[in-house]
């Protein structure tokens, strides 16, 4: 027996030289007793957060099996820092180890490398699917990291952004001149198979709308629907048809969310007055991202409020003086800044806002009612139409997001579903059939779910409401845990630099997710010089992503004082969240 080792209690193999987390542990115990019975090494992996550890487990052939999986590395404990390459040799030597076993400790670590290495490789061959848009460039890239298209498992977090606004597109547009669009009691792309039994249209609700009724605000559907046709009169050119025309307001002071507001309150006016709204100039679709007619336009992001005919219409309007005077057309000079911010709340559907359950929890206890509940569930109605579809290039933003925050772990995920060792190559490939067309492919895109979606405001918002500190967003975020305690992901909106540094105290019991953008590092720079220092595409990008983000998450952590939040808060209730509550910081300052 060796004296050195002799008092050494426990002994952690450090793989140092590529810091990986793979820890390694041989019980000094085994060895021991090791020169008078033959080792056995067996090994057992398991997964600890994204991380592996592997615990090597000495079987003793007279003393049974040595189960350690709850050490904790104190440092107290003696240790013996080995290297793979020689110490372990030696090791190993010394425990009279097997040649047979030294070459399955080498193995394993190969093993773990290999397993990182295909994830990373799996991840890059994803990249290059999603960065290169034709298909000569996606395969040169796929040939460059040596993998072939066919040899390439679908990435389960990205959406098909060339086929999704297709199919959006055909249930956005009339069939013929009064027709509904083909809603069916279906989802996705089912109609378009050739053997679809048939399909009833009148009467059926709008598809942008996910949950049952229960689990979305009073009439959603039905609300959703009467604004569509509203929006969509079958002939733009009758007569009759009236429209109000606006650009989106413009002023710096104006952020994302308030101009959102804005257009709400327009479109209140709009139905209570029967015209069309057609939105005009979109400031922040004034870059280069947005091409061709979507430049400086809503529908650079999201589908257009109304059709392109009656676009055209309206525009065309614009230039007679005739249709301002004779009140066919208005604009948004036509109305206060009073009445569009109070937008009075269309009637038509009686006040189902007193139908909204108390789902809210405020500091505690949930808010039954509140002052201006009607604007609450308005905003949230406007909101849901006006992005019930996002376009090409919001879908492809949203993938980049996914994939740069998710990529690895989906990677990692469809390794480990695969059979076989991927990359090698495996003729029995499923080829894509029926079912992933017309039945799959309406399912949204992996994430990791429960997710909890958190958006952090402090900045220039402190002169609008009490800036509410990190710690107790994660005060909310544990209570929420505490009940569904599978839940440790949260994907982190903030503008705050601050914030994104104080994760690390979090970091052992949560998974953050956040997109990569400079933040701000002074709370005292308004939000409209942040901005202004990111540049127009990114300082809408990257909100718009988080907002989208935050509307799809399973569970969400806000600031009901924020109109920000308040527009999350009301997708999320026009998006089958309604009964995953809304935990939020602070009070609408109006309530
Ligand atoms: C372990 O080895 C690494 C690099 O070989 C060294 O930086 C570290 O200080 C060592 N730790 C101990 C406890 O000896
Ligand atoms: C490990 O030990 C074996 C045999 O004892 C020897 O052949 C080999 O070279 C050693 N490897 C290293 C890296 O020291
Ligand atoms: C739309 O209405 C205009 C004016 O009433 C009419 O000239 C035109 O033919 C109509 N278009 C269609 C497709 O019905
Ligand atoms: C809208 O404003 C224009 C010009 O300021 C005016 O001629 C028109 O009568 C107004 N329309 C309505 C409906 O108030
Ligand atoms: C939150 O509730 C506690 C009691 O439950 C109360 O003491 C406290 O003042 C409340 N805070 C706010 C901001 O309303
Ligand atoms: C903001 O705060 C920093 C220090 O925290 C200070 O140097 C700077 O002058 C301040 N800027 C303004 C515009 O107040």
């Amino acid at each position: 027996m060796h004296k050195e080792e002799k008092n050494s209690g426990m002994e952690t193999l450090n793989n140092s030289n590529n810091q990986r987390s793979l820890e390694r542990v041989v019980s000094q115990k085994a060895l021991q007793m090791s020169t008078s019975f033959s080792c056995q090494i067996c090994v057992v992996g398991f997964l600890c957060g994204l991380c592996f550890a592997s615990l090597i487990l000495v079987t003793l052939s007279s003393f049974g099996t040595f189960l350690f999986p709850h050490y904790s590395f104190s440092t107290t404990m003696p240790m013996l820092n080995l290297s793979w390459n020689s110490d372990l040799n030696t090791t190993i030597t010394h425990c009279s180890f097997k040649p047979q076993e030294t070459v399955r400790l080498t193995d394993l670590r190969s093993r773990f490398e290999e397993q990182d290495e295909r994830v990373s490789l799996l991840n890059s061959a994803w990249s290059c699917v999603l960065t290169k848009p034709t298909k000569t460039e996606r395969s040169e890239c796929l040939l460059k990291l040596g993998i072939s298209e066919s040899n390439l498992p679908n990435p389960p977090h990205l959406e098909n952004c060339k086929v999704k606004p297709q199919l959006h597109k055909r249930l956005d547009t009339r069939i013929g001149n009064d027709k509904f669009p083909p809603w069916t009691t279906w989802k996705g792309s089912l109609d378009m198979h050739p053997q679809i039994h048939q399909t009833v249209s009148e009467g059926a609700y709008p598809p942008w709308i996910a949950g049952s009724d229960e689990e979305n605000y009073p009439l959603t559907r039905k609300v959703q629907r009467d604004i569509w046709i509203h929006q969509h009169p079958s002939n733009c050119s009758n007569q009759d048809v009236k429209f109000l025309l606006a650009d989106w307001e413009r002023l710096p002071g104006f952020g994302i969310g308030a101009q959102i507001a804005g257009m709400s309150g327009l479109l209140a006016i709009a139905m209570n007055e029967g015209r069309v709204l057609v939105t005009n100039f979109y400031n922040r679709a004034d870059h280069d991202g947005c091409k061709g007619s979507s430049r400086s336009s809503w529908n650079c992001y999201f589908f257009p409020e109304t059709s392109l005919q009656c676009l055209g219409r309206a525009l065309e309007l614009m230039k007679s003086e005739d249709a301002l005077s004779k009140g066919i057309l208005t604009t948004k000079e036509n109305y206060t800044s009073k009445h569009i911010w109070t937008g009075p709340t269309p009637r038509i559907w009686g006040d189902p806002w007193n139908y909204l359950q108390p789902t809210t929890d405020i500091n505690g206890s949930l808010v039954a009612s509140h002052r201006k509940m009607d604007r609450r569930w308005w905003r949230a109605q406007a909101v849901r139409y006006l992005m019930r579809f996002p376009t090409e290039y919001t879908c492809n933003l949203l993938n980049e997001a996914r994939h740069a925050a998710f990529g690895k772990i989906a990677a990692k995920m469809v390794l480990e579903s695969l059979a076989e060792e991927w990359p090698k190559e495996n003729g029995e490939r499923p080829k894509s059939a029926d079912i992933d067309k017309y039945v799959w492919s309406n399912h949204r895109p992996w994430v990791p779910r429960p997710l909890l979606s958190m958006h952090v405001r402090m900045g220039d918002k402190a002169c609008e409401m009490r800036v509410v500190e990190f710690e107790a967003y994660m005060q909310l975020a544990d209570r929420i845990r505490s009940h569904f305690p599978n839940l440790n992901s949260i994907w982190l909106s903030t503008e705050m630099q601050e914030v994104i540094d104080k994760t690390k105290e979090y970091s052992s019991r949560w998974n953050f997710y956040y997109t990569k953008v400079r933040r701000q590092d002074r709370s005292n720079v308004s939000m409209a010089e942040y901005e202004g220092s990111l540049g127009r595409e990114r300082s809408t990008n990257y909100p718009l992503v988080n907002f989208l983000m935050a509307a799809d998450s399973d569970f969400f952590v806000g600031a009901l004082g924020s109109t920000w939040c308040f527009l999350i808060d009301g997708m999320r209730n026009t998006g089958g969240k309604v009964m995953s509550g809304y935990l939020s910081v602070n009070k609408d300052r109006f309530w």
